[in-house]
């Protein structure tokens, strides 16, 4: 197992059934951030790691429109966010939007287009983790919105956006999200879904 230096301590490490590299195992989705801005290069560094995913025939159809707070982008992005969202993502000094290219220049599905754009964005975060950085990703926006305020082009689907920041303090949150800030995270056993021989049967591996 690697042993890599993190920057700061996570308050909700994963209890694994099996050693995880501190990255992963220290990674969650938090909603308090502090109020601090994110470093150009660190931000530049998580759009790099983004670049440096694996893709489907190397397409590399991800696009990210990324806003930092006081700019226009940003201000544009918010108004994507549905309120539940909004309520505690307005705090993170950086929202992304992912964008996958799902259609290609000849009219043809690209078939693993949001699965390499959810690749792509796994990279990104575990580049923040390394920089002492937390980030999470939300569904809860709208669609339409986005594509309309930042002009996405057909074929071109936005995905997720993602709130980036240094984690803050939950008690910055209302009460329901404190609790859930502060709530021990949880996995289904590996039994649950590594198969071996038959759908459905554990593996061998995991007995
Ligand atoms: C595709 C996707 C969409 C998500 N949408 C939201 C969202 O809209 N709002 C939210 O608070 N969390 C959202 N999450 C965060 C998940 O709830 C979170 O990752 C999950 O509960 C596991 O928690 P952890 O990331 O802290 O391990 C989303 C995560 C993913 C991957």
């Amino acid at each position: 197992m690697f042993t890599a230096a993190i920057a700061a301590p996570s308050i909700k490490l994963a209890d694994t059934d099996h050693p995880l590299h501190p990255l992963l195992q220290q990674r969650w989705s938090p909603r308090a951030f502090a109020p601090r801005a994110v470093e150009r290069a660190k931000l530049l560094s998580l759009l790099e790691a983004a670049r440096w995913a694996p893709s489907g025939s190397n397409r590399q159809p991800w696009a990210f429109v990324v806003g930092m707070h006081g700019d226009d982008a940003y201000t544009r992005l918010a108004e994507c966010l549905n309120p539940s969202n909004a309520e505690w993502a307005l705090a993170a000094p950086v929202l992304i939007l992912s964008v996958a290219q799902t259609v290609n220049s000849e009219g043809k599905p690209i078939r693993y287009a949001l699965h390499d754009v959810g690749l792509a964005e796994m990279s990104l975060i575990v580049q923040a983790m390394a920089l002492d950085l937390h980030v999470h990703p939300m569904a809860g926006f709208s669609q339409e919105r986005a594509r309309a305020a930042f002009e996405i082009p057909e074929g071109f689907e936005p995905v997720v956006m993602l709130a980036v920041g240094y984690l803050g303090d939950p008690a910055q949150l209302n009460e329901r999200r404190r609790a859930q800030e502060l709530e021990s995270r949880n996995r289904k056993p590996l039994r649950e879904f590594v198969f071996g021989e038959t759908w459905g049967e554990v593996a061998a591996l995991v007995e």
